[in-house]
């Protein structure tokens, strides 16, 4: 018997403080007209002193069980995509267990950056298909204002944070939106193209140093730039071939937000119409794994995506890891 992979509910959730372009004048020497015109972006979201990635996760995570009819206890695994973890230890997915007040579930994070919910989404099939009972909780949550360096406005200006979920079950076709195929990717021969290397093993501080320019993000934004489309485009043609389709079956394609030249060129190269290619990145930023459950959500609250829609969902991040999937809804 074939599993179907349903997705019951998503929610989001973005905090409070809004940082926009004219605010980063104020701190860097940028542009409203730079950042607007390299990237699309115009404001994201910052988290407060006292938000860690499982604040903002649970957030996201009690709209997502709203949204299915869901209570937490229900769950059985709980699995977060995030590069900004709350610690080393404890995962976040088991802080977000703890916020929950529930016991039992199995509790892990995906450190596949930017692809985070896309690698998550895919552990759950795993879950489901190993045991049909599972219902999993995925959630991606990021603070990467935690980890960026305030005086490099090469970084500083395209991130922010953010929390994204969806819960995915096994159930019948037509019973919501089903994930019809997943496809990762990575290349870690090129992972020095982008890193957070600071407070990691290889990078560890004795006791008493203070951090340097290696805790931060860093990245080669050129070289991301051109692989990113290249992957994205790639996995793409490779997800719908395999699954016997063509570009024009696709309805909408919601790629990672990370740059709207990005999304552009890869929506081009995929001969996806521009009015079928879903961006927020203006208002968000590269919110990174949680940028594809944040975007799905809006395009289903405003009904850029509708009932019987089939949506293409490539994306690219550090690693490198790049992911594709196929949400029929
Ligand atoms: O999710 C995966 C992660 N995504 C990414 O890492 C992003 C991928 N890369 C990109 O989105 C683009 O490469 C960037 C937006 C990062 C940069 O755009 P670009 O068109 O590749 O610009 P550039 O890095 O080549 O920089 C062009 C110029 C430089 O000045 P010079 O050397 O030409 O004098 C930079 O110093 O723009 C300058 N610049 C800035 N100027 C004003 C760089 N950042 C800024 C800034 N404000 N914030």
């Amino acid at each position: 018997m074939n599993t179907h992979f349903i997705l019951r509910g998503f929610g989001r959730y973005a905090p409070e403080r809004v940082m926009t372009n004219a605010d980063l004048e104020k701190i860097v020497d940028t542009s409203d007209e730079w950042i607007t015109t390299r990237t699309g972006i115009k404001e994201r979201h910052i988290a407060a002193d006292d938000q860690a990635a499982s604040d903002m996760a649970y957030e996201a995570a009690k709209v997502a069980l709203a949204d299915a009819g869901m209570d937490a206890s229900e769950l059985t695994h709980i699995v977060c995509g995030t590069f900004t973890p709350d610690a080393m230890v404890p995962s976040t997915a088991c802080r977000i267990q703890e916020k929950f007040g529930i016991k039992g579930q199995a509790c892990v994070d995906i450190a596949a950056a930017c692809s985070g919910f896309v690698y998550a989404l895919e552990t759950a099939r795993g879950y489901i298909a190993l045991n049909p009972d599972s219902k999993v909780l995925v959630v991606t949550s990021e603070v990467i204002s935690r980890r960026m360096n305030w005086e490099d406005r090469t970084t500083c200006v395209l991130f922010g944070d953010a929390a994204g979920a969806a819960i995915v079950t096994a159930g019948e076709p037509g019973e919501g939106p089903e994930i019809k195929d997943i496809r990762l990717a990575a290349d870690g021969s090129l992972g020095d193209l982008l890193t957070v290397n600071g407070g990691g093993s290889r990078y560890a501080y004795k006791l008493g140093e203070t951090v340097g320019e290696e805790f931060f993000v860093q990245f080669q934004g050129r070289e991301v730039f051109k692989h990113a489309v290249r992957n994205m485009c790639g996995i793409c043609e490779t997800v719908l071939k395999d699954n016997g389709m063509v570009k024009a079956d696709v309805d909408v394609l919601i790629p990672h937000q990370a740059n709207w030249r990005i999304i552009d060129a890869v929506g081009r190269k995929l001969e996806i119409p521009a009015e079928r290619v879903f961006s927020n990145v203006d208002r968000y930023g590269n919110t990174s794994a949680a940028s594809v459950p944040v975007a799905l959500s809006e395009a289903l609250d405003t009904e850029f995506v509708k009932k019987g829609d089939t949506v293409l969902i490539p994306t690219f991040g550090g690693g490198f890891t790049w992911a594709a999937a196929l949400i029929q809804f």
